[in-house]
């Protein structure tokens, strides 16, 4: 019988663990904080900017909330970036994505302080990345090597194929899985053969944002399959990536979703938070 990986229940642990570290600096007057900078009101971006805060305020996280309009300009948001980057009193700095067209997205992330920098996205922490340094890592895939290894699974020698080459999930998920010594094959939309490298694969990773399009057929017998995906089906209910009903007798533990990889993502957000204080 497959292990199904509970994302919900190590999140939850991660942040209890986190919440435990943030008492205990209470208690020596080091408080951590964290700015959320939104800009515009797209409905999905205020539910992302608001579960975040929900979780700042579970673990103790001072949160400042930054709710800019539709029309702001990238001087505008550059300056308060700048604003924040130069107080000392805020640890790390959050500017939900995407910004409205009139603002360069690569702009912003490069003006965020590295060390502020708590989504990894900025080039020095995804360089540091590339050559084993110290630095934030992105929190979709450093929660993923959590929910790997509190769920027992060993990666070290395991061929491993992550499925999507994106910035925020691909590239970084596969530099990480090779920081832990798997071997590791980065698939995309242009791949050839994919459903025959997929099935080499022990520990598949697929963020390729199509509903349902990992199918048994693309699944070695006895693999370990993370789905990154979140989409929602023709009756309108939550699906991954992967095709989980079909999937799920051919390998031996599997991420649901939702309850998989989705939780894991604030959880390791807010360890970047906290991680940014000792920065
Ligand atoms: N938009 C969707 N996901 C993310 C994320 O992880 N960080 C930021 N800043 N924006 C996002």
């Amino acid at each position: 019988m497959a292990q199904i990986i509970d994302g919900k229940k190590i999140s939850q642990e991660i942040k209890d663990e986190l919440r435990g570290q943030v008492a205990a600096w209470k208690e020596d007057g080091t408080e951590v904080t964290l700015a959320v900078v939104q800009v515009g009101n797209d409905p999905a971006s205020s539910v992302y900017v608001n579960n975040k805060k929900k979780a700042c305020a579970y673990i103790g996280i001072r949160s400042l909330s930054y709710e800019l309009a539709e029309e702001t300009t990238e001087e505008e948001l550059l300056a308060l970036i700048d604003q924040l980057n130069r107080d000392d009193t805020v640890n790390g700095i959050l500017v939900q994505l995407p910004v409205p067209p009139q603002i360069r997205e690569d702009r912003i992330i490069q003006a965020i302080s590295p060390a502020k920098d708590v989504d990894g996205f900025h080039p020095e922490n995804v360089g540091r990345l590339v050559i084993g340094e110290p630095g934030f890592v992105s929190c979709t895939p450093a929660g993923i090597v959590q929910l790997l290894k509190r769920s027992g699974i060993s990666i070290s020698g395991k061929r491993c194929v992550v499925v999507g080459r994106s910035n925020i999930v691909g590239k970084p998920m596969a530099l990480l899985m090779l920081r832990e010594n798997a071997t590791v094959t980065v698939a995309h939309s242009k791949t050839e053969n994919l459903k025959e490298l997929c099935r080499e694969a022990d520990i598949l990773i697929v963020a390729i944002g199509k509903p349902q399009y990992i199918t048994a057929d693309y699944v070695k017998e006895g693999a370990v399959v993370i789905d990154v995906g979140i989409h929602r089906n023709a009756e309108n209910k939550l699906c991954g990536d992967v095709k989980y009903d079909e999937v799920f007798p051919v390998v031996s533990a599997i991420t649901p979703v939702p309850g998989g990889v989705g939780p894991m993502t604030i959880a390791m957000l807010m360890n970047n938070c906290v991680a940014s204080v000792s920065r």
